[in-house]
């Protein structure tokens, strides 16, 4: 403002000099007298300061334009180069003002644009929008935005998005309100628009693929809710998206254990559980909504974002209905396979073996005809090698067999071990050399299978050195820490350890020789190690081996060890010259079996009644009673198909007598009678095949019990 002040105080003194000017001039006419020389001079004085400050005020009239016009520049070029275009529009979208921006979104001129309609800016099918859209947005530009296409002489395909502000006021323009122009802001958007469309792409894509996928596939959030779910898992669990969306995962895949089915652990958890460390697999029984049962397989895994954090997991699952039941098929045919093979070696086997009985037999029969007592002997022992040799075999089956489970005593090992080495290698070349300390713990085992197991390695050990040599057979006791050993777990145990100095185990061999009926040998049955194995397993124990092939071979066993168990001493059976005969009863269907068992009874002397089933049992024995001369003992097969079975007889004969004696025979060692014998009212249990020795020993036990006892 200065400025200003300056300016109007040099016109008043123009206007001051302009007056006295004029003043001297008309004195000078009137008075027609000179003017007085100083009074000129002072005026010319005055003017020529005058014209000073006049040409001052010149120049800073000309500096303020020279402002004004570059600050027009710079707001031109703000204008001008601003990032957004911009077009100022009249009601009816004519262009009053654009910036250059806009005419290069657009390949135009601004001169081009001012005056012409906006709506030629755009492509041909966004015309029509743009006008239909124009008054609304015109009235009340707040808030609102469009998105049109533009058109270029290039053809390329921009988006631009408008929006507007009414201009305040226009300088020299209407104050009407409705008519003030409109500010419309032009963004080009197509990068934006291209982006969106291309993760749109990419959903699509993931949709179809995920229909596509035959397996199910389900993703949950972290608090298991499912938020997404392809074709296939809404037709295995019975739920559509729209139903299942949001809800516990549980709900809609309900996993349950194929056996108890009990609801399998969440796969979410349990991946959540484990930090997402890995994926869960497993196998489980699918309930579906509408009733249907399937057999799934489901891997689980984390679902992550940025910088690793855990969204979600993501769950697939397959039927497995049809590949299990062709995996039981495929599993059946190769149990038919094993099972002609096996069929085959028996028969195989026992034919041999019965040819050898009868033929022996038969024989034996001639030389007693002609009284050849010596000959007749000689052959019936013979027969009677054979029958054992096939007993031995059918006890090696027996234990593969569903009544092969063990009958499990606390027992001692180093009587089992020192007993076992004499008898498998009694008449062998090898000898065997058995570290049995006193201190063993004792172990929770049935003895028979035991002694069966180290008789079939110290048998495999002494015929791995054909020429004989030392067999080592070792017990120890092994308390096993936990994560001590890969193959038992943390606990006691006492280990059995039979080395030998053959020709040990061929690489490829190692894997195959606990198969049954591997064998190499041309007369082994190959069911030696498999035994061994089975039985082992079965008595929750280990065994392993190690071999250098030409050197030998060690097999190793971990029997669970009961290290405070005192065991029962072994009864000790002296051939017993029977005080006084008893009278036996024996109940058995199996007439050779019943009839070797009277012929074996009478030969020891005592009275013996047969009979082939419960109700003759019952019969024969109050029988007995009522005329004075009751049975002893009585010997009661369990098992008599169609017929009443020891069991029941037992327990209608203890109405009759309390006291009553009997044995229990059976060749189901699981039968709980047989494991259990006393607590059905059984003195003693005899399994089946029994031995002529097994048969007397027992009875003799009774009667030096009774002996005692009386
Ligand atoms: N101590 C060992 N040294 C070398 N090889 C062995 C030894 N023990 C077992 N094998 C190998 O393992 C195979 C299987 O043994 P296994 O005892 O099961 O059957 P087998 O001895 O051949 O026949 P079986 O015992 O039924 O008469 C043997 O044929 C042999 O090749
Ligand atoms: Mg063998």
């Amino acid at each position: 403002m200065s400025g200003d002040a300056n300016r109007s105080s040099t016109e008043d003194r123009s206007t001051a000099l302009r007056l006295r000017a004029e003043r001297m001039l008309a004195g000078r006419r009137g008075q027609e007298s000179p003017v007085p020389a100083a009074d000129v001079t002072a005026l010319v004085h005055d003017l020529s300061v005058h014209q000073i400050e006049l040409e001052i005020q010149n120049e800073e009239l000309r500096e303020a334009q020279q402002s004004l016009a570059r600050s027009r520049d710079d707001f031109a070029r703000l204008y001008h180069q601003a990032p957004v275009g911009y077009a100022t529009l009249d009601p009816n979208a004519m262009v009053l003002q654009a910036n250059e921006t806009l005419a290069a979104m657009v390949r135009r001129e601004v001169s081009s644009l001012v005056g012409s309609a906006f709506a030629d800016c755009f492509a041909d099918g966004d015309r029509a929008v743009f006008h239909a859209r124009y008054r609304a947005f015109f009235n009340d530009p707040s808030g609102k935005s469009m998105e049109l296409r533009l058109r270029r002489s290039d053809g390329e395909a921009l988006v631009a998005r408008l929006t507007a502000t009414r201009a305040l006021e226009v300088v020299g323009g209407t104050a009407d309100r409705a008519a003030r122009p409109l500010l419309v802001v032009v963004h080009d958007v197509t990068e934006a628009h291209r982006a969106s469309a291309a993760l749109q792409k990419e959903k699509e894509l993931l949709a179809v693929t995920l229909r596509g996928i035959g397996d199910g596939v389900i993703a949950t959030d972290v608090m298991g809710r499912v938020s997404l779910m392809n074709r296939a898992a809404e037709e295995l669990t019975g739920w559509t998206l729209d139903e299942s969306a949001g809800r516990a995962l549980t709900d809609v895949l309900a996993l349950v254990d194929e056996s108890s089915r009990r609801p399998s652990p969440s796969a979410v958890v349990q991946v959540l559980a484990s930090a997402g460390a890995a994926a869960v697999t497993c196998r489980a029984l699918l309930l579906a909504r509408g009733g249907t049962e399937r057999v799934v397989a489901t891997v689980a895994a984390p679902m992550r974002g940025e910088e690793g954090v855990i969204l979600g997991v993501v769950l697939a699952f397959r039927d497995i209905s049809e590949e299990t039941r062709l995996n039981r098929e495929i599993e059946r045919m190769a149990k038919l396979d094993s099972l002609g093979v096996m069929a085959g070696g028996i028969a195989h086997d026992f034919n041999n073996l019965l040819t050898s009985i009868a033929g022996n037999m038969g024989l034996a029969q001639i030389h007693l005809q002609d009284d050849e007592l010596a000959d007749a002997v000689a052959l019936v022992t013979d027969a009677e090698r054979a029958a054992i040799r096939a007993r031995g075999l059918t006890r090696q089956l027996l234990t593969f067999a569903k009544g092969g489970a063990p009958v499990r005593e606390v027992v001692a090992l180093p009587p089992i071990v020192a007993e076992a080495a004499a008898l498998a290698l009694s008449g062998a070349r090898s000898r065997c050399q058995v570290d049995a300390p006193d201190g063993t713990w004792a172990v929770h085992a049935d003895p028979g299978q035991v002694a069966q197991v180290l008789h079939n390695l110290l048998l495999n050990a002494d015929q791995a050195m054909p020429g004989g040599g030392v067999v080592e057979l070792a017990l120890r006791n092994v308390d096993v820490q936990p994560g001590a050993s890969e193959l038992v777990g943390p606990g006691p145990y006492v280990s059995i350890v039979v080395t030998d100095h053959g020709v040990g185990i061929l690489p490829e061999n190692r894997e195959r020789i606990f198969d049954p009926f591997f064998t190499t040998k041309q007369r082994g049955s190959g069911l030696g190690l498999a035994s061994a194995y089975s039985i082992v397993r079965k008595h929750g124990g280990r065994i392993r081996v190690d071999s250098v092939p030409g050197e030998g071979s060690v097999f190793t066993i971990f029997l669970p060890a009961l290290p405070q168990a005192s065991p029962r001493p072994a009864a000790h059976v002296e051939p017993a010259i029977p005080a006084k005969p008893w009278r036996i009863l024996v109940m058995d269907d199996e007439p050779m079996i019943a009839g070797v068992a009277d012929q074996v009874l009478k030969k020891g002397g005592h009275e013996v009644t047969v009979v082939d089933e419960g109700e003759a049992a019952i019969k024969a024995w109050t029988a007995a009673r009522e005329s004075g001369r009751p049975f002893d003992l009585v010997i009661l097969d369990l098992t008599i198909p169609g017929g009443m079975g020891g069991k029941e007889v037992a327990a209608r004969l203890r109405l009759m007598q309390p006291d009553f004696r009997a044995v229990a025979t059976s060749g189901y060692s699981t039968d709980p009678v047989m494991a259990n014998h006393s607590d059905f009212g059984f003195v003693a249990r005899l399994p089946k095949p029994y031995s002529v020795r097994d048969l007397r020993a027992i009875v003799a036990e009774l009667q030096s019990a009774d002996r005692g006892g009386a």
